[in-house]
């Protein structure tokens, strides 16, 4: 219980840091010589395939040390006559550093061309630059449930790092634990590694299940899994876990301009 508190107060002071479920006017980048695939959330060249590779990085205020990693946002720009009114869904997936503050979010090419209206995405890509406004939206993977990825560097049967993909929903993972299916009262908790990543060096034995710690808003809750993990799990596979995250946080922002 007491861990359950700690991470609910470690969510009430990063919320009051930021309310990035509203929109706002900034400005996104396009680079295509920076491949966001080897990006801090550490989804490796996985990334390329979220979303139809509509990918980003963020500031830090938005990354949050790893818990922005595939946070979604609906992403528009503003330039009339070149950009559609609804914009593109992007997927966070690599920290961005801009010691000028000048732009929020590097686009990957592809994202940045899908807030162009048909046939104008050339054009856009010649600004270079552009006043955007976003807002936090769920991630909708079609067709895919929350899956777990074991990392190369697991030590079988104790060190266990894995990798949380295709997190639905508009929520923050806070924590994570696993058990064995054998003794579910028996929860470890794993740490946050970097990013997506998370890891224990206490990992129990036998066929694993997870449960995650995510903010709904005012609160924390649980988010379980049944079995994900064979006992026999093995580095560099990825596990689908047969359920998804759908919750929407609430969020505490103050009354924001509407997205029309
Ligand atoms: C950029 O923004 C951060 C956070 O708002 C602020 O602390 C910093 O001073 C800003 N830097 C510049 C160069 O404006
Ligand atoms: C996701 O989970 C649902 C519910 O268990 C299942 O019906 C569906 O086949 C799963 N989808 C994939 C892609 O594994």
């Amino acid at each position: 219980m007491s861990v359950l508190l700690c991470f609910i107060f470690l969510f009430f002071s990063s919320a009051s840091a930021a309310c990035n479920q509203c929109v706002f006017a900034k400005a996104a980048f396009f680079a295509s010589s920076k491949p966001l695939s080897g990006g801090a959330c550490g989804y490796g060249p996985l990334a390329l395939y979220f979303n139809g590779g509509h990918i980003a990085a963020a500031l830090p205020f938005i990354y949050k040390k790893g818990e922005g990693c595939g946070a979604c946002f609906q992403m528009r720009c503003k330039k009339v006559g070149v950009c559609s009114t609804t914009g593109t869904t992007i997927v966070v997936t690599d920290i961005h550093t801009d010691k000028s503050n000048t732009t929020d979010f590097v686009l990957s090419s592809r994202a940045f061309r899908g807030m162009a209206l048909p046939g104008k995405d050339t054009q856009l890509e010649q600004i270079g630059i552009a006043d955007v406004e976003y807002k936090r939206v769920p991630c909708n993977y079609k067709g895919q449930n929350l899956s777990i990825r074991v990392e190369e560097f697991s030590k079988p049967p104790n060190y266990l790092a894995i990798k949380i993909l295709y997190q639905g929903g508009q929520t923050t993972i806070l924590g994570a634990e696993v058990a064995s299916v054998d003794k579910p009262s028996n929860w470890i908790s794993m740490s946050r590694n970097y990013g997506a990543v998370w890891d224990t060096s206490k990992a129990p034995t036998g066929k694993l299940m997870f449960r995650f710690i995510t903010n709904s808003g005012f609160d924390a809750q649980y988010f379980y899994t049944n079995e994900v993990l064979p006992a026999n799990w093995k580095a560099g596979v990825i596990y689908s876990s047969k359920v998804q995250i759908k919750n929407i946080a609430l969020d505490g922002c103050t009354p924001c301009k509407p997205w029309k």
